[in-house]
């Protein structure tokens, strides 16, 4: 296949709007694969992804298919279409040379179409709007497309209507495919140039590579260099996924494809590598910028026993998701453990329900935290002079995030300034010294929604603290509202109470926008005067009131009466915020067996006993598992 034969494309849409439907009917209207009732979604591989309906991993299938007579190899790179996956969708991306933006023709265009259709454009990709689910009573396709037009300037006269469930003009997509998106500009006579874009590990045949070839062409055999390592591999095999892996006698610039070399482990196959014929070596494409930690959660095993179990799950479940980031901690409560960073938080639920369903664990993951910063500065004035100049920017509205983090990277360049990144409570201090400027990570957000809501919407960003709002109509009905927010406050459950809020019709979008300054403060739980530091948390010192009475109330709740009373107290360094107590019981499970049933007796201490594993030791107060879940659900 020639360059002019190949297309690599993408479909990119809001989450739910039919792109994986859409990908089964072109698998099947190429044959590639067989057709059959219901929907297979052959993409979505993972069994949390078919569980949720959500794509994690991007996948990739090649189809065959003749257009005016000439067949076309037709690359159909899948992405992701959740917010925390965005690393994902920049780096599938950027294997294609265009992309099918699908929006759903009854909802119209969501947050998550509005960032996916940016990153698309900002890659220069060639953009084919295809309006889907015409098929439905509140289908409205042509306000849509008047939709497309004012906030993308997309040109909408030829725009495809489709029904991808009740296959309605889905033919038509891949003629458009073909005319409207460019062919890969490779040149198979140049040296080989490869770009290494996605990795996983099979157990059977160990690091799969998916890769691009943008020059040269590439066989079995061959020897490559990684342009990041230096390695030098074989070549065992290269071929297609049709959909699964298909071996071939070579793949040419233009084409994408996997290949296997025998690496060893998955870390030699980093994701943005460029690989060179070996003694021919290549200027390196740009690579990716890695993709970064959003939040960290401490995860412990509720048995201490399966500790070294679950160290070797976590390894595995790593091993194809690079984006996790892996530390080991100990804990006063519970135990030893990890520190995972995640890219968001819906991908550390994924994660976490990998662990217990793919490897059987049971695991207490504590509260989020969010890479705090703790800047150190020569000596106090200088501190209080740069807290004082950013604050002041940011109450006048004047600061933008950007300018904040150019100031906050210009300090960390300074070398007599010091910068820590916080990862975990702990590693908070519990008074500030005055050399010290605090700094939170903030997002800039993107909303969308039907007017009647903007009050209610504008209310919700405002109690997240959020900043720098600003918004504009899509159409007349709708509004798209920007604004900066604390990345602290969308990690538990703002997206859920925006759904709520807005009975279900605001969609949301974030990515990262840098570090602010910020006037923070470490909430300790204190149990019969023991911290508890799995239950420490940093706060903005505005909801320390709140959020310390509602920890205490809550453990309240869930502590057990034990044989003396138990005192619960919430503080920042010495000043008590709040107080609560559980008062003392005499908890004799066995006093109603009146000396006489052994059996019985046993029974019950054996129950009490199953009941004593599931609780963790603080000192010498029982803390149920469930004391860390209610503390998370603030
Ligand atoms: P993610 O993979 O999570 O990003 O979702 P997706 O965009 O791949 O959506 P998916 O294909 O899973 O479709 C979401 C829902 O919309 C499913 O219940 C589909 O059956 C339904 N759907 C897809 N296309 C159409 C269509 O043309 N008409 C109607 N009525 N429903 C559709």
């Amino acid at each position: 296949y020639t360059a002019d034969y190949v297309r690599n494309f993408s479909i990119i849409a809001h989450i739910d709007h039919g792109k994986s439907t859409l990908a089964d009917r072109l698998l099947e209207i190429t044959k590639t694969i067989e057709k059959k009732s219901g929907n297979k979604q052959v993409l979505d591989k993972l069994k949390v992804e078919r569980e949720r309906g959500i794509t994690v991993k991007a996948q990739t299938a090649s189809m065959f298919y003749t257009y005016k007579d000439k067949k076309y190899l037709l690359n159909l790179i899948d992405t992701p279409g959740h917010v925390d996956f965005s690393y994902e969708v920049s780096r599938s991306l950027a294997a294609c040379q265009g992309a099918i933006l699908l929006v759903d023709s009854s909802q119209g265009i969501q947050a998550q179409t509005v960032a996916n259709f940016y990153l698309a454009f900002g890659e220069g990709l060639a953009i084919v709007p295809v309006l889907n689910k015409v098929d439905l009573p509140g289908a409205d396709p042509a306000k849509v497309a008047a939709q497309l037009e004012t906030t993308f300037e997309l040109d909408t006269a030829d725009i495809l209507s489709i029904s991808a469930k009740s296959n309605l003009r889905v033919d038509e997509v891949l003629p458009a495919v073909i005319e409207q998106i460019p062919p890969p500009d490779g040149n198979p006579q140049a040296p080989l140039k490869i770009l290494l874009f996605d990795s996983w590990y099979d157990s059977y045949v160990g690091v799969v590579c998916l890769v691009r070839v943008v020059d040269g062409s590439l066989a079995a055999g061959d020897y490559i260099v990684s342009s990041h390592s230096g390695a030098k591999y074989e070549v065992a095999e290269v071929g297609i996924m049709y959909p699964e892996q298909t071996r071939t006698t070579s793949l040419q610039a233009g084409q994408v494809g996997y290949i296997f070399c025998n690496m060893k482990a998955i870390s030699e196959a980093f994701v943005g590598d460029t690989f060179f014929r070996h003694r021919h070596p290549v200027d390196p494409l740009p690579g990716f910028i890695p993709a970064k930690s959003m939040v960290f959660s401490g995860i412990f095993p509720v048995d201490p026993n399966d500790y070294s179990r679950l160290d070797e799950s976590i390894e595995k479940l790593t091993l194809n998701d690079s984006s996790v980031t892996v530390q080991k901690e100990t804990s006063n409560a519970l135990g030893q453990g990890w520190r995972l960073g995640f890219l968001g938080t819906l991908h550390m639920d994924v994660f976490r329900q990998r662990l217990e369903e793919e490897y059987n664990a049971r695991v207490i993951v504590t509260q989020p935290t969010v890479p705090y910063r703790i800047v150190t500065y020569p000596d106090a004035e200088t501190a209080a002079n740069q807290e004082a100049q950013r604050l002041e920017g940011s109450t006048s509205g004047e600061m933008a995030s950007a300018s904040a983090s150019a100031l906050a990277s210009a300090a960390a360049d300074d070398s007599n300034v010091k910068v820590k990144q916080v990862r975990t409570p702990s590693d908070f201090p519990d008074s500030k010294e005055l050399r010290m400027v605090y700094e939170e990570p903030v997002v800039s957000a993107t909303l969308i929604f039907p007017q009647e809501y903007l009050g209610a919407m504008l209310e919700h960003c405002n109690s997240h603290r959020s900043e720098n709002q600003e918004y504009t109509f899509i159409d007349e009905t709708r509004v798209m509202l920007r604004c900066t927010l604390p990345t602290a406050e969308i990690v538990n459950d703002f997206y859920e109470q925006l759904k709520s809020k807005s009975s279900g019709f605001a969609s949301f979008d974030y990515e990262e926008a840098g570090y602010v300054v910020s006037d923070l403060v470490k909430l300790n739980v204190l149990l019969n005067g023991k911290p508890v530091d799995a239950l420490a948390c940093i706060l903005h010192r505005s909801q320390l009131e709140r959020v310390g009475r509602d920890i205490a109330l809550k453990l309240r709740k869930v502590i057990k009466r034990q044989l003396f009373e138990v005192a619960i107290q919430t503080v920042v360094g010495s000043r008590v915020i709040a107080r609560e107590s559980v008062s003392a019981a005499r908890k004799d499970v066995t006093a109603k067996c009146y000396g006489g049933d052994a059996t019985r007796k046993m029974k019950l201490l054996a129950k009490q006993k199953e009941g004593k594993k599931r609780m963790k030791m603080v000192g010498n107060v029982e803390l149920p598992q469930e004391a860390f879940l209610s503390v998370i659900k603030q």
